[in-house]
């Protein structure tokens, strides 16, 4: 009997969060390899903003076409091959999509598939997390940020999968840390856990006066998660010839506006602004994950993960990420 894959399939475009009926779950049989081709089966799912993105409007990649398997990044085991690339039991990360099941053909490069190493102390979902694309992109946008001793750094989303790294990251430089997020519980995690120097929780009414306090010297680097009114208020305090990375914007993603913030800071304080997409690095993503699993094992970087079972789970783990309901990486464990 044919093994069934499960798969989330695109039905309609979101308004705002993710509706019932926007994504729907059906049952296809698995099919057939061919000669040249492995079957991979899908162990963790990797929530990312983008993908609420990627199912509304084309950006530097194409949305998502109705009818078609949601885009997912995902974590792999190989169960059966007829390619050379792969052997059953390989481990591999790329676009799997949401479903249980991916057939991968290696000469589909777009899907992006890498093995990974087995490393006894990481666990198989570190791939999508600290290792993976929330913690490449930390890296190469600080690397962007250029850190200096002594710079002050804000980071916002900074309890997230992407902030929590950057902002350690310019801990290991010789930054003063201030993180920006959503809720007292985080507020303490980043701090008392990860080592940043102060943290503001924008929920409460007086998070402003309390960023400025955080910020005596100003703000050299903002790591900008966020956008709006957030991005605004970090730009108020930026110093003269600050550099701001623009990684996301997500308070726009769900409203479907860009959620940038004015440039007259811009202007007046010789900012550089550089946005980037992680792809762009992907010939240096082995050798920097290498490094950040070393800095994980000395202890350098910290990481948590908010993990969500089952793949029916998964629209309410994207929309977790809007709602400020995850801490770290979010996965959904398939
Ligand atoms: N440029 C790239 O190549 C690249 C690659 C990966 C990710 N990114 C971007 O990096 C950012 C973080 O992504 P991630 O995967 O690491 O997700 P994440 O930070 O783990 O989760 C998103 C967090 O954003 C915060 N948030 C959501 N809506 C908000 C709003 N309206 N105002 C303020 N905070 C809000 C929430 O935390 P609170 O509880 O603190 O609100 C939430 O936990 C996103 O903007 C994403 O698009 C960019």
């Amino acid at each position: 009997m044919a093994t069934i894959n499960r798969q989330l399939v695109l039905r309609q475009r979101p308004k705002e969060l993710i509706a019932p009926g926007d994504l729907e779950l059906i049952q296809t049989p698995v099919p057939d390899l061919k000669d040249g081709q492995a079957l991979a089966r899908v162990k963790y799912l990797s929530m990312d903003p983008t993908m609420r993105v990627w199912m509304a409007v084309d950006t530097y990649l194409p949305m998502v076409g109705i009818g078609e398997v949601m885009r997912a990044v995902g974590f792999a085991e190989i169960a059966e091959s007829r390619t050379p690339e792969f052997k059953k039991g390989d481990k591999v990360v790329g676009l799997t999509g949401l479903q249980e099941y991916t057939v991968i053909d290696p000469s589909e490069k777009a899907r992006a598939f890498q093995k990974m190493p087995g490393i006894p102390f990481l666990s198989d979902s570190a791939f999508l997390g600290v290792l993976g694309i929330t913690g490449l992109t930390a890296f190469f946008g600080m690397e962007i940020a250029a850190p200096k001793k002594g710079d002050t750094l804000v980071v916002s989303a900074a309890a997230g999968a992407t902030g929590s790294i950057a902002g350690q990251i310019g801990k290991i430089n010789g930054c003063r840390v201030v993180g920006i997020v959503g809720s007292d519980e985080k507020c303490q995690w980043i701090t008392e856990e990860l080592g940043f120097d102060a943290a503001v929780n924008y929920k409460h009414a007086d998070w402003k006066e309390k960023l400025a306090a955080a910020t005596p010297q100003g703000i050299d680097i903002n790591f900008e998660n966020v956008g709006g009114e957030v991005m605004q208020a970090v730009l108020n305090r930026m110093n003269l010839f600050g550099r701001v990375v623009l990684c996301g914007l997500i308070s726009g993603y769900t409203k479907g506006d860009p959620g940038m913030a004015s440039f007259g800071n811009v202007l007046v304080k010789r900012l550089r602004v550089q946005g980037f997409i992680v792809i762009d690095f992907a010939s240096r993503f082995m050798e920097t994950a290498t490094k950040l699993g070393q800095w994980k094992m000395f202890g350098k970087l910290k990481d948590r993960e908010t993990i969500v079972d089952g793949l029916e789970k998964a629209p309410e783990a994207i929309n977790m990420l809007f709602t400020g309901g995850n801490i770290g990486k979010t996965l959904v464990k398939v």
